[in-house]
This record gives structure tokens, sequence and C-alpha cells, in this order.
């Protein structure tokens, strides 16, 4: 069945967001095995770093990819959506939601640690409030939460995506086509 055409810049920005959040998640386990920072270990600090930079990068991705859904309306989606497509749009809607809760609930779990966060180097973002140990476990406990449920739901993202591809209707090659 020939799909309505995702605008291009949405299939580029996919595939960019897909691939730093898989990347973020393989390389978050072994980043946190790393030595804790000493004046003699400072192996954590390239990756804390460029885990933050991948990070933020990526929640102006979602935000920018949310606006044009939003700006295109039904553009690329169908106009009177059946329930499983209503279902596949509430899960987009979530992804968004946990993206962003990933996202700040890193940034304020990291400004409450007293560590700085430079913006790829360039840009010192500002940190919210002085060190503080109870609100960086708390959000670092929501840090954790949010990035096993946005887990969960990519999971059932690409379960559908394997799904409409085993059916064969021409939905995945959505992302596929320029
Ligand atoms: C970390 C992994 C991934 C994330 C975070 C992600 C996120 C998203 C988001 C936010 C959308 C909604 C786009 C919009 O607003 O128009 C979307 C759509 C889509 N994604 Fe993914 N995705 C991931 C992996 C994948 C993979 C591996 C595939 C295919 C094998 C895939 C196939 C699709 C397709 C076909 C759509 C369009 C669905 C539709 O319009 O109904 N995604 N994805
Ligand atoms: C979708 C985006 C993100 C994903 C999927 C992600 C994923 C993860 C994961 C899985 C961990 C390991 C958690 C644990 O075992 O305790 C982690 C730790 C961490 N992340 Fe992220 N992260 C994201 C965005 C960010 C952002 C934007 C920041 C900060 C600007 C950040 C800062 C941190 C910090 C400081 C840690 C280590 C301490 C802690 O658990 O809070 N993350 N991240």
């Amino acid at each position: 069945m020939e799909q309505e055409r995702l605008p291009k810049i949405t299939v580029i920005l996919h595939w960019v967001l897909a691939s730093s959040v898989f990347f973020l998640f393989v390389s978050s386990w072994w980043m946190l095995s790393l030595p804790l920072p000493s004046a003699e270990f400072t192996y954590r600090v390239l990756p804390f770093q460029l885990h933050k930079n991948i990070g933020i990068t990526l929640l102006l991705i979602a935000v920018t990819m949310a606006a044009i859904r939003i700006a295109k309306g039904s553009n690329g989606h169908p106009k009177n959506p059946d329930r499983l497509q209503k279902l596949a749009a509430l899960d987009h809607l979530i992804m968004y939601f946990l993206l962003a809760a990933c996202c700040l609930s890193g940034y304020l779990s990291s400004s409450y640690s007293g560590w700085e966060t430079s913006f790829w180097w360039i840009l010192n973002l500002p940190a919210w409030a002085q060190e503080n140990d109870d609100l960086n476990i708390l959000f670092s406990g929501l840090h954790l939460w949010s990035c096993w449920a946005l887990l969960a739901v990519i999971v059932l993202h690409i379960g559908a995506a394997i799904y409409h591809g085993i059916a064969d209707d021409g939905l995945i090659n959505k992302m596929f086509r320029l």
C-alpha cells in the first residue's frame, strides 16, 4: 500500500535521534562503571560531557520533530486514523514526552551534582543551583526510571515497525524514503 510521505527533515532527524538514543543507552552503563573522578582518575569527565552533549542535542532534535509534526498537521500521517494508527500516534506522543523527561532529569541531576555542563565544549550552560546531594539523588533516580520507561516504549515502537515490515504494508518505507 502506498503511504503518505513524511517530510524529508523528519526522516533525517528520526535516524539521528534513534542512533543518539541507542548510543546513550549502550554507553551509559559503561560510563558509570569507570572509576569515580579523583586527582588520579579523570576517565569519567570526557564520557560524561559527551553523554550530556548528545542528550541535550537530541532534546533539541526531538523538539524540532514535534514542532514539525504540529506545524504540518496530518502531513505524512493518516487524516482519519483507525484504532491502530491512533495507538501509533499515542506511542509517538509518549516517546516525545519521555525523551524530554529523560533529558530534563539528566540535566537537573547533573546541575545538582556540582559538575558543569559545557555544551559541546563551547557554551557553559547554567547550573540550576548549588551542589545538593539529596536533589542530585532524586533527579538521578528520575533519570534512571524515565530512561527505563523510554526503553520500554522504544521496544514497543520497534516491535510495531517489525510487525509492519513482516505484514509488508509499506508503512516502514516512510522512514526509509527521502
Ligand atoms: C531509539 C530508537 C527510536 C526512536 C527514539 C524513535 C522515535 C520515533 C518518533 C519520535 C517518531 C514520530 C515521528 C513523527 O512525529 O512524525 C517515529 C516514527 C517512526 N519510526 Fe521510529 N524511533 C526509533 C527507532 C525506529 C526503528 C528502529 C524503526 C524501524 C525499523 C523506526 C520506524 C519508524 C517509523 C516507520 C515511523 C513512522 C510511523 C508513522 O508515521 O506512523 N523507528 N519514531
Ligand atoms: C534521551 C536521552 C538520555 C538517555 C536515554 C540517557 C540515558 C542514561 C542512562 C541509561 C544512564 C544510566 C543510569 C543509571 O544506571 O543510573 C544515564 C546516566 C546519566 N545521565 Fe543520561 N540519558 C539521556 C540524557 C541525558 C542528559 C540530557 C543529561 C544531562 C544534561 C544526562 C546526564 C546523565 C548523568 C549525569 C548520568 C549519571 C548519573 C545519573 O544517573 O544521574 N543524561 N543516562
